[in-house]
């Protein structure tokens, strides 16, 4: 990651808030973003990548990739983004991943999602952006609490913190979306 980097922290109470936040932060991505997704099992990694789905309004609905490692979306509209989404979990190797063909999938019409991508950092782009996910808490009223930090290379962090802000701003409401 560049060393100059932007971090913003919001907190969501509920999966549909996760997804009300990923929603919220697909207008703000570029095609050739690589996001980096780290977080625990269970911390909402993939229930994040569902929201940015919806609202980069790609075909079908996301699962996780953990046994394929990778699940290709492509836009429902031909001016939209394709959206890879990989999840790493599996694979402790970098050179494995790299064989996958992971940069090939770094396109212009294409945003690039990695869970677990924590383990191959070392061979991500220097301005990969990194959305970390915490569980606050055990405690049971708090166990539906997530911090959700964005760490973005200060090239893209005007875009990126605007959408946090953003989110963070308005109604949380993930009915709507
Ligand atoms: N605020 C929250 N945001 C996201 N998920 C939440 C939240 N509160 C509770 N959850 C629950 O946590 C789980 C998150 O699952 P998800 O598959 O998204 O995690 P993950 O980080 O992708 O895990 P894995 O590392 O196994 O891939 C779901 O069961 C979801 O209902
Ligand atoms: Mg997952």
């Amino acid at each position: 990651m560049e060393s100059d980097v932007v971090k913003k922290t919001v907190t969501t109470t509920s999966p549909k808030e996760t997804r009300a936040l990923g929603y919220a932060l697909a207008s703000s991505l570029r095609g050739g973003d690589v996001v980096l997704l780290s977080g625990t099992l269970g911390a909402g990694k993939t229930c994040l990548v569902s929201g940015l789905a919806e609202g980069m309004r790609v075909q079908n609905p996301v699962s996780s990739p953990t046994f394929t490692l990778l699940h290709t979306h492509a836009p429902q509209n031909t001016d939209g983004l394709f959206l890879h989404h990989m999840d790493v979990y599996r694979l402790q190797d970098a050179d494995a991943f790299l064989h996958l063909g992971f940069y090939d999938l770094i396109t212009d019409d294409a945003v690039v999602f990695i869970e677990w991508g924590c383990q191959v950092r070392d061979v991500l782009p220097d301005d990969v952006v990194e959305i970390r996910l915490e569980q606050i808490s055990d405690d049971a009223a708090e166990d539906n609490c997530r911090h959700v930090t964005l760490l973005a290379p200060s090239s893209k962090a005007d875009r990126l913190v605007k959408a946090f802000e953003a989110w963070e701003a308005s109604p949380r409401a993930a009915d709507d979306i």
